[in-house]
């Protein structure tokens, strides 16, 4: 084991705060079975403490340490996804507390898919409280460096596990009712799922909005952003010329222009791509003054939907 990893699995002992890569994002973990440990990851986040967390642990044999009536779903997803960008909601055993669980009697597990992650997991023997380690509302970080932007002297230590293979929050999958539910889309789809649980799971679309990931004002930059069809895209564009102001756009081709003033981002066309680069380019773009971000609409098939949902809501959060 690196020093590094022992010195982080020994922070978090001492009920400090750690944050560490996944293959997700950025997570700003905190002694699950800590209560003041877990207390300080929302006074970093500047967020509600009703919002539930995901535990992180380092394998599925930790499951029932967290959660009871662990439905045989759970392990087949388990054994499908993990480690992976998948979260299960499962009824919590009753010493989990409520700072983990927002008083609720359910409990977020995944098993994340990094190295470094694992590592630490491992090295700790625990559960690892951890939501993305951004300011609260805030885009999630994908990079180190965008937890020391966001969080500075916050966190006792940064782990750096380099860019974010996913790019975007996992897929949470609620297993305490009759029939499993997307609370929150992620790169693992409803038809991933399906093939393993034999039928489509619900979404969430029904549900009262207890992932905070599910309220429209998250995930925004504080620049105002478009989501925009492609041959708009280049009025918009116009427009900040004409004001003579600085415009941010995101879109997977090159710039059909030459200005200084454009700030043009080619994004890969895939949705596999698109993801693992949005958050870093939306978050760079946000620093430059721009007068509005652009980006260009993606498609609306099945393999996008949770890209389109974060973009909805990054578009919500600053319009509302
Ligand atoms: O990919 C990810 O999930 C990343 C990495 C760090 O693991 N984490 C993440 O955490 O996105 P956070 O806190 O930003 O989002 C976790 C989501 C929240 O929307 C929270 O409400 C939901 O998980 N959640 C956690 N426990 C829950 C529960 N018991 N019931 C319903 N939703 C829950
Ligand atoms: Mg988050």
């Amino acid at each position: 084991m690196s020093a590094q990893i022992e010195k982080a699995a020994a922070l978090l002992r001492q009920g400090e705060l750690v944050a560490f890569p996944t293959e997700t994002v950025y997570g700003l973990g905190a002694d699950a079975a800590n209560p003041a440990a877990v207390a300080k990851i929302f006074a970093a986040k500047g967020r509600p403490s009703d919002h539930p967390l995901i535990v992180h642990i380092p394998g599925v044999e930790h499951l029932d340490r967290w959660a009871r009536k662990i439905p045989e779903t759970a392990f087949a997803l388990a054994k499908a996804f993990w480690p992976g960008p998948l979260t299960l909601i499962l009824k919590r055993q009753p010493d989990v507390s409520d700072a983990v669980t927002g008083g609720q009697d359910t409990v977020g597990l995944r098993v994340p898919g990094h190295p470094l992650a694992l590592e630490l997991l491992k090295a700790f023997g625990g559960g690892v409280a951890a939501p993305s380690a951004n300011r609260f509302g805030h885009v999630s970080p994908t990079a180190a460096q965008h937890v020391h932007d966001e969080l500075g002297n916050a966190v006792s230590m940064v782990l750096d596990g380099g860019p974010c293979r996913v790019g975007i929050e996992s897929t949470i999958v609620d297993l305490t009712g009759p029939q499993s539910r997307i609370l929150r889309p992620g790169m693992i789809s409803a038809v991933d799922l399906g093939r393993v649980l034999g039928r489509l799971p619900g979404t969430g679309d029904d549900a009262v909005p207890r992932a905070p990931g599910s309220l429209e004002s998250h995930y925004a930059p504080r620049t105002p952003l478009a989501l925009l069809q492609p041959d708009v895209v280049i009025f918009a564009v116009r427009e900040a010329l004409a004001a003579n102001r600085r415009i941010g756009v995101i879109a997977p081709m090159a710039c059909p222009l030459s200005d200084e003033r454009i700030v043009w981002r080619e994004i890969a066309g895939d949705h596999v791509g698109f993801a693992h680069d949005i958050y870093a380019l939306l978050r760079e773009l946000d620093s430059l003054d721009c007068m509005r971000i652009v980006v260009q609409t993606p498609p609306q098939s099945d393999n996008w939907r949770a890209i389109n949902d974060r973009l909805r809501r990054a578009v919500a959060g600053i319009e509302k």
